[in-house]
């Protein structure tokens, strides 16, 4: 296994203090409208834009390719009032346990105007001798690199690294307009083990951040014919059709699971999936029904989009348009993100979408959902990948809670069916004189206000 994402921390961003989203393999937020999910996923496509190592306000402000600009860009993110950001987050590397740093903690603090710069960054590791991934101790943390700006606008930042001895390290001035983490490998001479170990901690960060993908199928755009050899799947899903070409090629296994899933979803007789070739040699994806085939063209919006994320995540994540982010020696899993995963689906398909996201091994996925339909396919086992995100009605501040730390979970789980809470409340089926469910309700989005 290779370096993943652990923890997401959203200390000032957007409508976040100090809220901290939990990664799992499988990680689900739900939370009633203007909550803050999407806000705190555009956290970690923050995160993963800086990764690439590029300026700042290239990577946050300009229309990036296929990736499509940022929610709100730059000015977007501090939270409203104030002129600066901050987020961090966790990386852990199995593989590393034993000879390097396997459990890292990185945080960046931007201040966006008048030129975008960072102000601190911190990256900080912890070497146990132990084959053990869990929490370590403060104490036993290195700081592998300490950067913070001197004096504002100066374009640079003072950085100080670790070199295997207690005490302040060595030095240096790095520009501020991308992050440290990126530039230091590239001054370090990698002669002695520290350094190399350093090199390795940081790569891992920036990998796991650069696998981000933001899986935003749009129907429409699939409905053409395709370069049969554009075969890496973009965020729009656009070139799907050489993809699903590609993947009976490669990984008939797949293939034949995503016709199995697509006969699952309709209620007419398909046969299967073919794939129309042009006479220049592009490609569309087409349903065999009975002795008709319906191309791409002439499919629902629902069952594109379905196919869309269903290829996506029986391909575990492989092949993925990460743009510019192919870097040499790419180690980083995958970690896909989809908004509003049940989108255009009927509520019937819920848990064949679900048991897809469970069969997803090699890829962490985050998704948020409103479905009632796909929280009632979710086991009680489930329920600790579930965060819920509310805001304070006084303040604005969004707060991110697991689901089995919500007040009043417990009478949740007597019930065993979340989907019915979210939609009618724990207070609407609360026998009479029985606990008062109101916190429960409010956090979840229901009842009064
Ligand atoms: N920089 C900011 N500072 C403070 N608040 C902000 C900032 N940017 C956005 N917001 C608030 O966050 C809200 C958007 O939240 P978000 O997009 O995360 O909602 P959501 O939970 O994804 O909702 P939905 O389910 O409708 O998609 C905005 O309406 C605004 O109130
Ligand atoms: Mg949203």
């Amino acid at each position: 296994m290779s370096a993943r994402l652990t923890e997401l921390r959203l200390t000032e961003f957007k409508t976040f203090r100090d809220a901290v989203l939990p990664l799992n393999d499988m990680t689900i937020l739900i939370g009633r409208n203007s909550s803050g999910k999407s806000n705190a996923l555009d956290g970690l496509d923050v995160l993963s834009r800086l990764a690439e190592g590029g300026d700042l306000a290239d990577a946050l402000d300009s229309r990036r390719g296929d990736e499509g600009p940022l929610r709100g860009g730059i000015a977007g993110c501090p939270p409203h009032g104030e002129d600066q950001f901050k987020l961090g987050c966790t990386v852990v590397n199995p593989e590393a346990a034993g000879e390097g740093y396997f459990w890292l903690e990185f945080d960046v603090t931007v201040r966006v105007g008048p030129e975008p710069e960072i102000v601190r960054e911190t990256l900080t590791g912890f070497s146990g001798k132990r084959r053990k991934t869990q929490d370590p101790k403060r104490n036993s943390m290195h700081a592998l690199l300490d950067a913070k700006s001197v004096s504002a606008g100066a374009g640079t930042i003072e950085a100080s690294w670790y070199n295997g001895r207690p005490g302040r390290g060595p030095r240096a001035t790095f520009r501020s307009s991308r992050l440290v983490t990126a530039q230091l490998p590239l001054r370090l001479e990698g002669t002695d083990e520290v350094q190399r170990q350093i090199t390795a901690a940081a790569h891992d960060v920036l990998s796991a951040l650069r696998g981000v993908f933001h899986l935003d199928p749009v129907p429409h755009l699939m409905r053409q014919y395709t370069p049969g050899r554009d075969i890496r799947l973009r965020r729009t899903a656009e070139n799907l059709s050489a993809v699903i070409s590609h993947m009976r090629e490669l990984d008939p296994q797949s293939f034949r699971k995503l016709v199995r899933h697509t006969q699952a979803l309709v209620d007419h007789d398909v046969s299967g999936i073919e794939l129309i070739r042009s006479d220049l040699g592009d490609v569309m994806l087409a349903l065999r029904e009975g002795t008709a085939t319906t191309p791409a063209r002439e499919m629902s919006d629902g069952l594109l989009r379905f196919m869309a994320i269903a290829t996506t995540l029986l391909r575990q994540g492989q092949d993925l348009d990460l743009s510019r982010r192919d870097l040499p020696g790419e180690t980083g899993s995958p970690m896909l993100v989809i908004e509003e995963l049940e989108n255009g689906l009927h509520p019937a398909q819920a848990s064949q979408l679900l048991s897809l996201v469970k069969e997803t091994i090699a890829a962490q996925v985050v998704f948020t959902t409103h479905s009632p339909a796909l929280l009632s396919a979710l086991s009680p086992k489930d329920h600790d990948h579930v965060v819920v995100s509310s805001r304070d009605r006084a303040t604005g501040i969004s707060r991110l809670t697991r689901l089995p730390e919500v007040e009043g979970y417990p009478s949740l789980m007597a019930q065993g069916d979340l989907g019915t809470v979210v939609t009618s409340g724990l207070l609407d089926q609360r026998p009479a004189g029985e606990q008062d469910f109101t916190a429960f309700d409010h956090l979840m989005g229901i009842g009064p206000r």
